[in-house]
């Protein structure tokens, strides 16, 4: 009788629709995910980026337009990245109070006040070489580029935008952005710091979509090694301390023990960035018929959930927003 009892019958939860949702222990809402917008300059603009199908470079005329779909499918919090038409060595565009993701902050808070701005700040996009930060020679100097990313924080928290997202990878920048920030008045303005942010292969296509390749060498002295698993809780505890209010993990499906280390250690949301490339391997083998899309999606988000995500960001918001309002 003992014997019999030991016989575990795991099926018995699993006998139903019904039963199974009973017991579910991870649910995705649209609450959990941030879409990210590319902001181009010029008129009437639409362009879809290539290797990322379904996702556009839109000109600032067309942002009211997503807006009110974005709004319709309850997304609440868009990241801007800006494309913008002239760069140079400083990354000017970064900072200065017209540039196209202050002018797209502006336009969003004043047509969809609601909708949370979240702005990725970083100077590869606005620099003419395509590094995060300031070049001496072949380096990028850390503290000297602390100065203008501070800068560029500020300007956007003064263009409006509700959360601040340093991407850079320097030193120090959460402590030099929390302190300028609270130096201008916006010490209410909380940082969402890409604090484990991974050199890595997966970002290829963003790179298309805002044009930020490196124009010589590559990001693997700020950005991490893949290989190191520990040097993520140092970087994660670094930026607890210097102020992050919420904490990235970059790339996401190849680094869920990642997402799970950084969510045992902290006590802070945990936002995993399901990045361009992971977008476009799904797309493409979707295109081709090679996979179900929509349950692969959302069991890929269900998995980031599970190990330990609060939110997500990620170019799939729409679908899944789509796609949970009309399960
Ligand atoms: C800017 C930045 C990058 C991404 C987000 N912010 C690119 C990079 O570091 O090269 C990548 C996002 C993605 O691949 O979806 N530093």
């Amino acid at each position: 009788m003992i014997e019999n009892l030991k016989f575990k019958r795991h099926r018995r939860l699993r006998t139903s629709a019904s039963m199974r949702s009973l017991v579910r222990e991870t649910h995705l809402t649209t609450d959990d995910f941030i879409y990210p917008l590319f902001i181009v300059e010029g008129e009437n603009k639409k362009n879809e980026v290539s290797s990322m199908p379904g996702v556009y470079q839109l000109s600032l005329d067309q942002l009211e337009k997503e807006m009110e779909e974005l709004s319709e499918l309850g997304i609440r919090a868009v990241m801007i990245f800006g494309v913008p038409e002239d760069k140079d060595d400083v990354g000017t565009g970064a900072y200065i109070p017209e540039g196209i993701v202050q002018q797209a902050t502006k336009l969003i808070k004043e047509t969809h006040p609601e909708m949370l701005v979240v702005a990725d700040t970083c100077l590869c996009e606005y620099t003419s070489h395509g590094h995060c930060g300031v070049i001496h020679g072949e380096d990028v100097d850390n503290d000297e580029s602390l100065a203008l990313l501070a800068q560029t924080a500020v300007s956007q928290a003064e263009a409006g935008a509700d959360i601040i997202a340093p991407s850079n990878m320097m030193d120090g920048f959460v402590i030099a952005i929390r302190q300028a920030l609270d130096e201008a008045g916006f010490s209410h303005i909380p940082i969402m710091s890409y604090a484990v942010k991974y050199a890595s292969s997966f970002y290829g296509p963003f790179r298309d979509a805002a044009d930020s390749t490196p124009q010589f060498g590559d990001r693997k002295t700020y950005q991490m090694d893949p290989a190191n698993r520990r040097e993520a809780l140092k970087e994660a505890l670094t930026d607890v301390d210097e102020g992050a209010d919420m904490l990235i993990v970059k790339p996401a499906l190849a680094y869920l023990d990642i997402v799970r280390e950084v969510k045992d250690a902290t006590n802070i949301p945990i936002v995993a960035y399901n990045v361009s490339g992971e977008y476009a391997m799904i797309k493409a083998a979707a295109q081709n018929g090679w996979i179900d899309e929509k349950p692969l999606v959302l069991e890929m988000f269900t998995s980031m959930k599970r190990a330990g995500a609060d939110l997500i960001l990620t170019y799939y918001a729409k679908n899944v927003a789509t796609w949970l309002k009309n399960n």
